[in-house]
């Protein structure tokens, strides 16, 4: 209203100026016009009185006795106030009693021939006339009349108020109309302005906008155009991802909102040393191989569980941690869990429950109640920190895997209006196998609190909806692949993850693969000539070692010719060692490698050689580089991506990846030898394959591989799924604007 009102005065302050203005100037111009327009009209009447007078004057006789009567009489009239009779000569021969006893005749002449002819006499101000009379005997002298001229101004006095009173009213009712029209065009123009922001006849061409605000439509449509534009000529969502362009997707389209990541496993752990210093490590996850890039891209909160011995010592008071060491680009929160909250949470319910339930690796998944419990805990432990976490009401959290299942519905009834991007590193089986686990409603309600929930591939999407379907009364829709239950939709979409690609920089630094050969031969003390294939896993019973080594075994029996010329090198991190079907896969990898060593090793050159211990990734960059063959036999992987780091260390273009057919990966690398793991046979072969394949063929596949990843890179998943919620925000804020402009 204030507003409006501050605007009219824009209008009306200009608006009395000139009204005062005109009046100002109009008053004295009427008053002249005026003026000259009854010294018009008496001159007129002069004529008249002149005319009837003139017979008189031209007679003799009457001349000589009648002329003062009559003039006496004729200035009886209410405007004629005197008369004087001019001889030929100029003389002032008779005057009646006002006419000026001092006036000239010459001196009246002049007085009436100027265009207003007025004079002061005694009693006011008078208009005079001066009318020369002609008889026969020719000029007979010139008659001077003069007429009252107060009247006029008594007129004029008038004419002036009603003119200012006229001026006054006109600027009034101006001023009035303008301020009701001004106010309703300017409601209407906000109105149209708020439907044109709103997409009505701008994105939608049956709706035009009002006349007013089409040049508006007009400009605004063409400012989307050039935006629509600048989008089109980013790389598309299937090209070029960089850290770069993850960046302008978050400053553009999720415009720089917050992200929290929440994941079990912490990106850098904090070792305590003997000697009471602290040594950061990376571990073995491929999990975090891709989430801390996009961390560093998008500078959030990483809330994870600290599980160093050293962690503790490396917080601030809130727990808070800056990361990577040394370059503080984004910040870790560590939360703490007791003996009895990891054992239960993540060995018991993740690791023996959810872990070969999802994997279905012919482990028998184990279900405890207090396991349970334990999760339970946990995740609400890690809820209550995403929200204590969160500076706004709409962060876009992004939940890390199957530690987490009940997590999004927790965080969702916190924070409704978070966007909760949950990715499942792991695999998701068919309903009738996940249907063993006795929380499986709960497990799908909480993490049905998702906007967003992706897998590495369709095959896992597809399981997953139809666990839904199988086990929850919710409303599926498959063309668009959501499921809406308890009101809520959440998409459920593929978004294979992947690997950073080494920089140029970070790749000139490598040593040659010649290098790293020497180096690696030097090391394991591998005799000359001998061709090399590596493994580089968990010590974890999915990923096929045994099945690895079982088909290096059989390529020795069935290819006698690699006997004394192969190593396999097999790199194995210790993992969940807590665990006894863990434990127990150790040894059986253990004594499968004694086996063959012991049939087809010599004591100074065992062909299998097992590395069970924690390597970084530069030592591991170097194995790659120094391989014939890389082995990635797992019997069911969500995605893997040692397969991927093998590929991108081969900058010489040179090496063979034999790969598991049940590994995500294989959907995306064809050109890998891809095997069935559970078949030795097959796999030997593949192996011998990959001993004996041409350099030209290894180059055309590696090369092949090489770009796929390239550019099927992390960035690109996380970009896709960033792109995902930016595209579901967008349309929560319209239906929010929508429903605040219905309810108005
Ligand atoms: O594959 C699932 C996963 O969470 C990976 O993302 C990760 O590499 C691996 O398990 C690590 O497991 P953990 O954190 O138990 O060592």
């Amino acid at each position: 209203m204030l507003k409006t009102f501050r605007l009219q005065l824009r209008f009306l302050v200009p608006l009395v100026v000139i009204l005062t203005g005109t009046a100002y100037l109009a008053v004295p111009l009427m008053d002249r016009l005026t003026l000259r327009w009854f010294a018009r009209d008496l001159d007129m009447r002069g004529n008249l009185v002149a005319n009837a007078l003139a017979d008189s004057l031209t007679d003799a006789e009457t001349r000589g006795r009648k002329l003062q009567a009559i003039f006496d009489r004729a200035v009886q009239d209410e405007r004629l106030v005197a008369i004087g009779w001019c001889s030929p000569s100029g003389q002032v021969l008779r005057r009646t009693a006002r006419f000026p006893k001092d006036l000239e005749c010459s001196h009246a002449k002049e007085v009436a021939a100027d265009r207003v002819a007025t004079m002061n006499i005694e009693g006011g101000s008078v208009h005079v006339s001066f009318h020369p009379i002609v008889g026969e005997a020719g000029a007979a002298g010139d008659l001077v009349l003069m007429h009252d001229l107060s009247f006029i101004e008594r007129r004029s006095q008038d004419t002036r108020k009603y003119l200012i009173i006229l001026i006054a009213t006109l600027g009034g009712a101006i001023a009035l109309v303008t301020v009701i029209v001004a106010q309703l065009s300017w409601r209407g123009w906000v109105s149209g302005a708020h439907a044109l922001l709103r997409g009505e006849g701008l994105l939608k061409p049956m709706l035009p906008p009002s006349p007013e605000l089409a040049p508006l439509a007009a400009d605004l449509r063409e400012r989307l155009r050039d935006l629509e534009d600048e989008y089109r000529r980013m790389p598309r969502s299937d090209e070029g991802w960089s850290a770069e362009r993850l960046q302008s997707l978050l400053r553009t389209q999720l415009r720089g909102d917050e992200v929290i990541v929440v994941s079990n496993r912490e990106p850098y752990i904090h070792e305590k040393q003997q000697d009471g210093s602290l040594v950061v490590r990376r571990p073995a996850s491929g999990l975090v191989t891709a989430v801390e890039p996009v961390m560093r891209a998008c500078s959030g909160t990483w809330i994870a569980h600290g599980s160093g011995s050293g962690d503790r010592a490396a917080v601030d008071r809130h727990d808070h941690v800056p990361l990577p060491p040394g370059e503080d680009e984004y910040q870790l929160r560590r939360l703490w869990l007791t003996e009895e909250q990891e054992q239960g949470y993540y060995y018991g319910f993740a690791n023996e429950g959810l872990w070969p339930l999802c994997h279905v690796a012919h482990v028998r998944p184990v279900f405890r109640e207090q396991d349970w419990e334990h999760y339970r805990n946990v995740n609400q432990l890690f809820a209550d920190a995403v929200v204590a976490e969160a500076r706004s009401e709409d962060p876009v959290v992004l939940v890390q895997d199957y530690h987490f299942a009940l997590l999004p519905a927790m965080v969702r009834r916190k924070l409704p209006r978070a966007t909760i991007l949950t990715f499942w590193h792991i695999p998701w089986p068919n309903p009738e196998s996940f249907g063993i686990c006795p929380w499986r409603r709960e497990i799908l309600e909480g993490m049905l609190g998702s906007t967003i929930l992706g897998f590495h591939t369709r095959y896992h999407c597809k399981n997953f909806i139809e666990t839904v379907d199988r086990y929850l009364e919710a409303r599926i829709e498959h063309e668009h692949s959501t499921i809406t239950y308890g009101g809520e939709d959440t998409l459920v979409e593929s978004y294979p993850i992947s690997i950073e690609w080494p920089s140029p920089e970070e790749a000139r630094e490598w040593p040659s693969p010649g290098q790293c050969r020497t180096e690696l031969f030097e090391r394991l003390n591998i005799p000359a000539g001998h061709r090399v294939a590596v493994g580089v896993d968990r010590f974890d019973y999915t990923k096929g070692i045994l099945e690895r080594l079982n088909a290096v075994e059989r390529l020795l029996e069935k290819h006698p010719e690699w006997r004394d010329r192969f190593t396999f090198v097999q790199v194995a991190a210790p993992s969940r060692g807590a665990l006894e079907e863990y434990r127990a896969f150790r040894e059986r990898i253990e004594r499968a490698t004694a086996r063959i060593n012991e049939r087809f090793g010599r004591p100074d050159a065992p062909v299998v050689r097992l590395l069970a211990q924690h390597h970084d990734h530069d030592q591991v960059m170097r194995l790659y580089r120094a391989a014939d063959v890389c082995m990635v036999t797992s019997l069911h992987d969500g995605m893997n991506l040692v397969c991927k780091e093998f590929v991108a260390a081969r900058d010489d273009e040179r090496g063979v990846l034999v790969l598991s057919r049940f590994a995500g990966a294989a959907r995306e690398m064809p050109e890998a030898l891809v095997v069935n793991p559970y078949h030795v046979e097959e796999t030997a072969d593949a192996l011998h394959q990959a001993l004996t394949m041409p350099p030209a063929e290894q180059r055309e596949r590696m090369a092949s591989l090489r770009s796929t990843v390239h550019e099927y890179n992390v960035y690109r998943w996380a970009g896709r799924m960033l792109a995902d919620a930016a595209r579901l925000r967008l349309r929560q804020r319209v239906s929010d604007r929508v429903q605040r402009h219905s309810v108005a």
